[in-house]
């Protein structure tokens, strides 16, 4: 059976954040800064109004989280199950398999550090919560801030697409496809779990 994000254990605390899934009732806090400038030049939708912006996050609350510092929400994102593509006649094996993630961080708290522990937190919960077989994150290729986040959580490019993608600026610009595999995930984190071992083995002698 596919978990949804609502049936997972909430919150889910990192160092520095409290994850849970969005609410209506957050749409009127993150207005304020998800509108800025800064934010909107590399965000997929610019509302035009705080009412356009309420209905849009109600329209994606079923793969909406949010990250607190304190009460206040100071991260969107999300953790969206798709169904992988497939031969018509095995898509019941592929649908929900995999996820899409997305970031976007009120721009007084970027600079910390804390993009990538949220996005690190979202990975988390795509492949131990949603137990996906599969990640998936696209950004333009100019989102330098964006392309390091994926990187640093062991991201793959795996395509840039030439001026495939319209900007609201008029331009096209390269796209960038992203991917990780669960058993990579997994991998990842065995080896980071074995490189730890002896030291802790040390420390209990
Ligand atoms: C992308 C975003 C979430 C990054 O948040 P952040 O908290 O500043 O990220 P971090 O502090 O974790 O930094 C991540 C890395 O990006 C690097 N970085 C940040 N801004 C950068 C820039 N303009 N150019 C190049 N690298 C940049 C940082 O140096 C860091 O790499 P390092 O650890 O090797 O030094 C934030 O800039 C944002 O919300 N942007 C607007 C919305 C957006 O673009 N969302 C993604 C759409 S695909």
């Amino acid at each position: 059976m596919s978990l949804t994000l609502r049936e997972l254990d909430w919150p889910l605390t990192t160092d520095r954040l409290q994850l849970r899934p969005g609410l209506s009732e957050d749409a009127a806090q993150i207005w304020p800064w998800y509108r800025l400038p800064e934010v909107q030049q590399w965000t997929t939708t610019l509302s035009a109004d705080e009412a356009e912006h309420r209905q849009r996050w109600e329209a994606g609350l079923a793969h909406a989280m949010v990250a607190l510092q304190g009460e206040r929400i100071i991260a969107v994102g999300k953790v969206e199950r798709q169904d992988a593509w497939s031969q018509t006649d095995v898509a019941e094996q592929a649908r929900g398999q995999q996820a899409e993630l997305g970031w976007v961080l009120d721009p007084r708290q970027q600079g910390q550090g804390l993009g990538t522990e949220f996005a690190v937190a979202l990975l988390r919960i795509a492949f131990e919560g949603l137990e996906v077989r599969r990640v998936e994150a696209a950004c333009f290729a100019d989102n330098h801030a964006s392309r390091r986040i994926m990187e640093k959580i062991g991201l793959r490019c795996e395509g840039v697409f030439r001026q495939e993608s319209l900007h609201r600026s008029g331009r096209w610009l390269d796209g960038m496809a992203w991917a990780i595999l669960a058993t990579e995930y997994r991998a990842r984190h065995e080896g980071a779990s074995r490189a730890e071992a002896p030291a802790r083995s040390q420390e209990t002698r």
